[in-house]
Order: C-alpha cells, then structure tokens, then sequence
C-alpha cells in the first residue's frame, strides 16, 4: 500500500499518515494505550519514549489530517477548544487579534474570559466585509482568526482576499475549518497558515469522541506547536485518535449526503409559509452565494432559520420527534437546537443580537438519514407551530 504524491482527496482520507502495522500486518492503525515504551538500551528506543510526547495513533491521526489540509504538519489535541487554546501561544502580552464577529461562543469565551487576563486584546469585525478586516488591523495585530461559515448564521469569509489583506501587513491567518471540514474547504489553498478543527464533528462524524486539530505550513509555527503540545499536554487520547481515523475514512461520502440533504432540508425550509428566513450558502438567496460556489465544494451540512418569534421556534423544537434537539453537530444523525440559549448562551444578549442570532433562530446539522424522513418530521412539527 503506497499513496502517490497525485493521490486525490478520498484516497487521502482512508490511507495518509497509515501504513499497515509493521508487526503484525493490521490494516487498521491500533489504538497504542499506552503511556510509556521500553527502550532497547539507555538512550536506545523507537523514536517513542513517554505518550505525552509521542503515540503512534495520534501521529497517523496527525499525518492523515495534515494530508488532507494539504497543510505541512498537524497536532492533535483533546478538544477544539485545546487545539484553539494552543494556536493562541503563539501571541504574547500587548498582542492584538481581529477575530471573525461571530466566532463560536466558546472561542469568544475563550479570548474574553481567558486571554484578556494575559494582556491580549481582540477585536470582532466582520470579516465578511474585506474592508472592515482592513479597518481593525493595528500595528500590534499579530493574528487574523477566521471563521467561515460562521456558527450559526453561515455568513462567509473570502478567504482569498482576507489571506491578501493580512499577509500585506505580514499578519498570519488562521481559519476555524470545523463547520465545513475539509472535504468542502480547504483553507491552505485559499493562503491561510494554520487551520483548527474541532474534530468532535465533521471529521469524526459519529458523535462518539472529542477532540481537536491544528494544522500548520510554516516551519516555526510548527515547530512550536508541537513544543506546545508536549508542553502544555493536552492531547487527544489514542481512542479517540482511533475514532477520528475511522471516521476520515468516509468523510468524502457521508459529506456529499449532508451536502444534499441539507441543501433539500434548506429549499423545503425557505418554501414553507411558516418560516420566516432561512441562511444557508446553497441557496440562491443567500448573499454570498457566488462566493460559496467559488470557495466551497458543496455548501455543507449546517443551516439555520427563523421562526418569526421564540415562541414559535420553542413549539417547533418540542415537536420534533427524529431530530434530536441537542447541542454539537456533524454527526450521520440529525441534530436540532437552539443557539441563544444553547451553543451561544455565553456570547452577551447584546453581541448576539449585534451578529443576528435572533431568539426566534432554530439550527439544524443536517445528518444523512433518508431525507424524506427529516422532511416528514419537520412537516409534523410545523404543522404544530
Ligand atoms: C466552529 C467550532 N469551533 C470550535 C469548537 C470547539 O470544539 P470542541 O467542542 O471540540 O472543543 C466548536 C464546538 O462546537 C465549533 O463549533
């Protein structure tokens, strides 16, 4: 088994970073549970001393993600949230971050509550708009952190022109790819230096792990990431590496299903009398269309819309009986919440109204069930509002 250098984007998926295991044959990377490896000699070993530092499992998780980003490098760690928390080390005091508006709640929680502590300042632009990314860089900016399509108003970044924009004022970029995942966007070709996932979603796919990814093209940032990684230690554990490994297998496939059961899910949606607007890429009413179909390879799993009131959206997501009415996405099941009182509850009533997440906004991940099924079920629950 040998991936050529021109292999394409699902090959990828089921081989890089994998070869068979070279004791036994295994097809299947084995999960290494381990915390430690005897060395032949003092000061002799197999390139793996302690698990913190290194696992094979990780490092085949590692090597497959880095492929599929085409980026040089990956380091996977715990969570999203961890793999956020260590791209954010490569700032120090007095540094300033143009982040995208509407960031996920828990990475504006994370700059907020945490990184404000140890002098970093952050300003929220939207950063769809190329010109008001210009506008709030400083001359102490030292990161532009994108966010596209944003969670949960699918708003989008062009990520060609931001990358213009900040690395004329040698700004490196890095893009939050979680909610499109690879298979749709990858960041790198469009000029950003790191990529974050959370790969709790799409990249897993199976809701049964947590965990998170930074992918990087440049030598020192590399190199620091994995000084960080072994440093601070938070790694993803080597199940749940497994689980991210099965899962990239059938990435390419089970994103065309959510692709196309979310594009059907967002058309039934926008034709129905009792559902007052509906954001989602695919659509030609959505303002960045042409930008969607330039950036993206199909328009991705997640939408939202709303219901004209909460009231109403709290009827709807009582009444449905498939969906599952709880928070995360990018699972083969569908999902259904609430952002402003679920994934968003920690962004301020007042910022969340600033960047349209409105009380009456339901969001929908878009699993890959019979979409007829999911058609059904919303039928029954309108029918109720
Ligand atoms: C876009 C985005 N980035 C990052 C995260 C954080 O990931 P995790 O929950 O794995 O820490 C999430 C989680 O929902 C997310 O939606």
């Amino acid at each position: 088994m040998k991936l050529r250098t021109n292999a394409r984007f699902s090959t990828i998926c089921i081989h890089a970073g994998q070869t068979p295991d070279p004791s036994t044959g295994a097809i299947i990377t084995p999960i290494y549970q381990t915390s430690t490896y005897v060395q032949d000699a003092l000061g002799v070993h197999k390139g793996y001393e302690y698990a913190r530092t290194q696992n094979p499992t990780r490092s085949a998780l590692e090597g497959n993600l880095a492929a599929m980003e085409h980026g040089a490098a990956a380091f996977a760690f715990a969570s999203g949230m961890a793999a956020t928390g260590a791209v954010m080390t490569l700032l120090k005091s007095g540094d300033h971050v143009v982040v995208t508006d509407n960031t996920y709640g828990g990475t504006y929680r994370l700059f907020e509550n945490v990184l404000r502590k140890y002098q970093l300042d952050f300003t929220y632009a939207d950063t769809s708009q190329l010109g008001d990314i210009e506008r709030a860089i400083r001359p102490t900016t030292k990161l532009l952190f994108l966010e596209t399509p944003t969670n949960p108003v699918l708003r989008l970044t062009d990520l060609a022109g931001a990358c213009t924009i900040a690395h004329g004022h040698g700004i490196p970029v890095v893009v939050d790819n979680t909610f499109a995942s690879p298979y749709v966007q990858r960041p790198i070709d469009f000029g950003a230096d790191l990529v974050i996932h959370s790969t709790t979603k799409f990249l897993n796919g199976h809701s049964d792990g947590v965990g998170g990814a930074v992918i990087a093209v440049r030598d020192d940032h590399i190199e620091w990431l994995r000084f960080v990684q072994n440093t601070e230690g938070a790694i993803i554990g080597p199940m749940d590496a497994w689980l991210v490994l099965r899962g990239t297998k059938t990435l390419p496939i089970r994103m065309e299903r959510h692709n196309a059961n979310a594009l059907v899910i967002a058309e039934y949606l926008a034709s129905h009398p009792k559902v007052k607007r509906v954001h989602y890429p695919g659509l030609p009413s959505h303002p960045q269309h042409d930008l969607a179909r330039r950036q993206m390879t199909g328009f991705g799993g997640l939408l939202s819309f709303e219901m004209g009131s909460f009231e109403r959206a709290r009827t709807l997501l009582n009444s449905v009986e498939l969906m599952a009415l709880a928070e995360s996405l990018g699972g083969v099941e569908t999902l259904i919440g609430h952002p402003a009182t679920m994934t968003h509850a920690s962004v301020p009533p007042e910022r969340r109204q600033q960047i349209g997440i409105t009380d009456d906004m339901i969001r929908i991940s878009v699993g890959i069930e019979d979409v007829d099924d999911l058609k059904e079920d919303l039928e029954q629950a309108l029918a109720r509002v």
